[in-house]
Order: structure tokens, then sequence, then C-alpha cells
């Protein structure tokens, strides 16, 4: 064990203090639980056995030995043969010609299942773990109010928070905001990606990211676990009926200027999350309860809002027979299709930067074993956090607005309107300053 400083050594001493009342104390003469060094490899799972053993269960890890180290035949062929990531990205962000033809062909067809099952392969399903459990059970599985777990957390009896590595105790999370996270300078993104983009990004995803804070950071409120459009009917049913007019399948609005926006609390009587001095009369009500927070989540909304509501006029003269419910329905499926259609034609193709030029076709996986069963996991949630998108400040119709004049100023959304905002939103990198 490397011990690089007071604190650990500190723990150490304790850990040996605990080795030395050996006899005297049921409860401290444990040894250290072995899986607190991580000793299986490649995805290898560590269980414990006896008092101070462990064991490797190596299924389907692709390699055999007591920590899962050594491969079998076909892992050594598959490593040999395949290209490193850096590689597949070279040649998908390179080669114009060979894209040319890829992109008008069947091959494209081809690539774009291959992506899918290949990314979606790298995902254990059914998930495995969750903030409560490090090892498989039926709980972990059966209980969605948890956002699940890629790692599984790190056993709760470690000499250390990160099992027997790094400090007796983690630092300040202020320190580390400001040494790790905080932007002092705002560079611009070499790719030109804008505030429409930083948007929806947080607009998309805040769908499945609904942290359920006075439950544990461990728990969502966002049951669906995926695109299901909870941020613009509600995460429950109670919230959808509050938002929908109830008739031919539309969502509650008002128009303000001859245009559309999302209705009041006081039309749609949702709860929102609005900082207690903000009046009723400017408490939009909106799917999720924090897009109040900004003009750029509250600017999507009236889009989808505005979205759905159209699918249902269409709907309602092709089908003159079906009632509210069937447009309300079938305007959300709708809704949803063009929501993952636009994530991976635009938004993955942007962040992509890839020359395969992406495809959205349900049929593509037909006939292809593809789990549909999704679970967003704590890990995905805490990548997301791509606050440094947010510029300085922000420039609207020629106007500089600060962000105590932006944050939960609906009038910002409504003075503009969506043009001007997606407008202004819209000039690459604008506050490069
Ligand atoms: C001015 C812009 C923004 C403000 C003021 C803001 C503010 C916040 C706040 C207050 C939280 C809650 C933190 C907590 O509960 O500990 C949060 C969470 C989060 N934010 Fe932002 N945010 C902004 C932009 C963005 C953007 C552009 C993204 C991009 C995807 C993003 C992604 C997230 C994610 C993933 C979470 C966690 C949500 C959850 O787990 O419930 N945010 N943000
Ligand atoms: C497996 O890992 C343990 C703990 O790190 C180590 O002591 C042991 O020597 C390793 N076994 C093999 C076969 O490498
Ligand atoms: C193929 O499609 C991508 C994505 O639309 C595009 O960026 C790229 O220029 C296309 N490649 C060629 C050579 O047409
Ligand atoms: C899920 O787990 C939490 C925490 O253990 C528990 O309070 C809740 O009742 C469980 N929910 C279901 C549906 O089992
Ligand atoms: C809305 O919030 C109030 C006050 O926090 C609470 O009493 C009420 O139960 C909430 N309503 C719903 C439907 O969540
Ligand atoms: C909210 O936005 C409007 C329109 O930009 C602006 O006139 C007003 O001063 C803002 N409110 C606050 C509290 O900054």
């Amino acid at each position: 064990m490397k011990v690089s400083t007071p604190a650990s050594f500190f723990a150490l001493f304790l850990l040996l203090l605990g080795q030395l009342c050996h006899g005297t104390d049921e409860s401290r003469s444990r040894t250290i639980n072995p899986c607190c060094h991580y000793p299986c490899e490649n995805w290898g799972i560590c269980v414990r056995t006896g008092l101070d053993g462990y064991e490797c269960d190596c299924t389907r890890t692709g390699y055999y030995g007591e920590n899962c180290t050594i491969p079998e035949f076909w892992s050594r062929v598959y490593w040999f043969l395949k290209p490193s990531p850096d590689v597949v990205h070279y040649i998908l962000t390179h080669f114009q010609w060979l894209w040319d033809i890829v992109n008008r062909t069947v091959l494209r067809d081809w690539l774009m299942r291959a992506v899918l099952t290949v990314r979606a392969n790298l995902i254990p399903n059914p998930p495995t773990y969750n903030s409560k459990y490090g090892y498989l059970n039926w709980e972990a599985y059966s209980n969605t109010t948890y956002y699940t777990r890629l790692l599984p957390p790190i056993p709760e009896d470690c000499p250390t928070p990160m099992g027997s590595k790094g400090k007796a105790e983690l630092p300040d999370p202020d320190l580390l905001v400001q040494n790790l996270l905080l932007r002092t300078k705002f560079r611009p993104d070499p790719q030109g990606t804008n505030l429409m983009f930083a948007f929806f990004a947080q607009h998309f995803t805040h769908q499945f990211f609904k942290t359920h804070n006075r439950v544990g950071l461990g728990f969502t409120k966002a049951l669906g676990h995926g695109v299901d459009a909870g941020h613009i009917y509600g995460d429950n049913l109670a919230r959808q009926l509050n938002l929908r007019l109830l008739r031919d399948g539309k969502l509650k609005y008002q128009v303000i200027d001859g245009e559309v926006y999302p209705p009041t609390v006081a039309e749609a009587s949702v709860n929102m999350s609005y900082p207690p001095y903000i009046p009723a009369d400017q408490r939009l009500a909106i799917g999720q309860e924090v897009f109040g927070l900004l003009p750029g989540l509250s600017m999507y909304a009236t889009l989808w809002l505005r979205e759905h509501n159209r699918i249902c006029d269409i709907l309602k003269a092709e089908h003159p027979t079906w009632d509210d419910e069937q447009l309300f329905q079938t305007a959300r499926l709708i809704v949803i299709g063009e929501t993952i259609r636009i994530v991976i034609e635009d938004y993955v193709q942007h962040l992509s930067g890839y020359n395969l030029k992406l495809k959205f076709d349900p049929t593509l996986l037909f006939g292809t074993s593809f789990q549909y069963g999704n679970r967003i996991s704590l890990e995905f949630s805490q990548l997301y956090h791509w606050h440094p998108l947010m510029p300085d400040s922000f420039l609207i119709d020629g106007d500089e607005i600060t962000y105590p004049q932006f944050i939960f100023n609906t009038s910002v959304l409504l003075k503009y309107g969506v043009e001007k905002l997606a407008d202004a939103h819209s000039h690459g990198n604008l506050q490069a300053r």
C-alpha cells in the first residue's frame, strides 16, 4: 500500500490498530476486505469467500486465472485484430472520398447497424448494480427508483473512500470544484458548438437525469429511464393530466402577441421549481419542473409544445374518429420519434465529428438481437455535467444579458420570442471574449 500523505498514514495507523486489537473486539477483528484492493481485472467481479479470502468471477470476461488476467485464446486473437479506438476515430473522421461512397450506399445502413449493436453491447443489460448493491440481486434489477451503476459501489468497510487507494477522507467538494471543474476562461469550442446545442443537451438529458435529492443521490425521479419525453409531458400521470388540454390530444398553452407559449401555473396547476419571488403569472408550467431555470430550456419547451399541438392538428384531420386520448398518445410517440431522430442525426452527428452519415431507422435493428430496455446510470449523469459549455453572458438581439437577469426569468423568452432566442443561441462561439 502506498502511503503518500499524513491522512492516509493515519488511516493505515488506525487499520494497524484494528489488527492489533484482534481478539479483543469481534467487530474490529476482521481483516481488510480483500475486494477493497480491486484485485479482479478485465471486469471480473470480486466475491468474498471465507473470512478473508476472495474469488474473481471471470464469467464472460474473456479472461481467466485468479485475478482474471490471463486472456483466453479468442481474446488474444480479438485484441490482436481489434483496431485501437484512436484508429477507428481517425478513419471515421477522415477519408472524405470513402465516406462519400458509404453515405450513399447500403454500406451506410450496414455500418449504422454495427454502431448501434456494438455500442449497445457495451452496456450490461439487464442492469447490474446500484448505489446500494455491489452484487447481483433482484432488488437492483427491479427497483427502478435507483439509477443503475456500471461500476459497483465501493464496499463500505474499506480503508479509504476509494477502496484502498487515495486519501482516507475525500477532499472538500469546494476544493474539487475550484481545482477541477471551475472554468476561468471561456475557450470557444473548436467544433463550433453553439448554445442551441448546449441547451438542447440540457433539455434532452433532463428527461432522464432527475436526481431525487430528497431521497438520496443514488435515486431518480425519472422512472422511464430513457427517452420518454417526460420533460414535455411530466414524469407522472397526474402531472400529465394537468398539462393536457384534454381536447384534440393537445397540451394547454397560452397565446402572447399571437405566439403560443406554455401556460402559467395558474392555468396548468403543476409544481415548478421557481424561487419564491417569482409571481405566479410569470411561472410557466412545463413537464420538467426545473425548466423555468433558463430561457434556453423554456424555449425548447415552447418548441416541443407547439410541435405536439401541430401534430395533433394533422392527426385529427387525418383521423377524425380518434378521441383526445388516442390523438395525445399518438402525438407523444411521434414527438419521441422526432426527438430520437434529431438526437442521432443532428446532435450525436455533431458530437461525433464522424463522416459516416448517422441514421435513425428503427427497422435497422429488426431481426437483430437488441435490448430495448434501458436503465440510466449514475455515471452517465456525472459525465453529462457540461456546465463549462455556458458562456460568460448571453447576447440576445443586441442586448447583453447577465446570469442574474437570465436565470428564472421567463420574461426573457416572452420578450424576445422563440425566433430571436433561437437565433441568438445559434451563433457559434458566441461569447468568445
Ligand atoms: C446556466 C446554465 C446552467 C445552470 C444554472 C445549471 C444549474 C444546475 C443546477 C443548480 C443543478 C443541480 C445540482 C445539484 O442538484 O447538485 C444542475 C444539475 C445538472 N446539470 Fe446543470 N445547469 C446549467 C447548464 C447545464 C447544461 C448546459 C448541461 C448540459 C447537459 C447541464 C447538465 C446538468 C446535469 C446532467 C445535472 C444533474 C441533473 C440531475 O442529476 O438531476 N447543466 N445544473
Ligand atoms: C492476484 O491479486 C492479488 C492481490 O492483488 C495478488 O496478491 C496475487 O498475487 C494475484 N495473483 C496472481 C496469480 O497474479
Ligand atoms: C457523409 O455524411 C456526413 C454527415 O452528414 C457529412 O459530414 C460528410 O461530409 C458526408 N461525407 C461525404 C464525403 O459526403
Ligand atoms: C426501492 O428502494 C428504496 C430504498 O431501499 C425503498 O425505499 C423503496 O420502497 C423501493 N421501491 C420499490 C418499488 O421497491
Ligand atoms: C406541490 O408542492 C406542494 C408544496 O411543496 C406540496 O404540498 C404538494 O404535494 C405538491 N404537489 C404535487 C402534485 O406534487
Ligand atoms: C428579466 O428579463 C427582462 C427581459 O430581458 C428584463 O427586462 C428584466 O430586467 C429581467 N429581470 C431581472 C430580475 O433581471
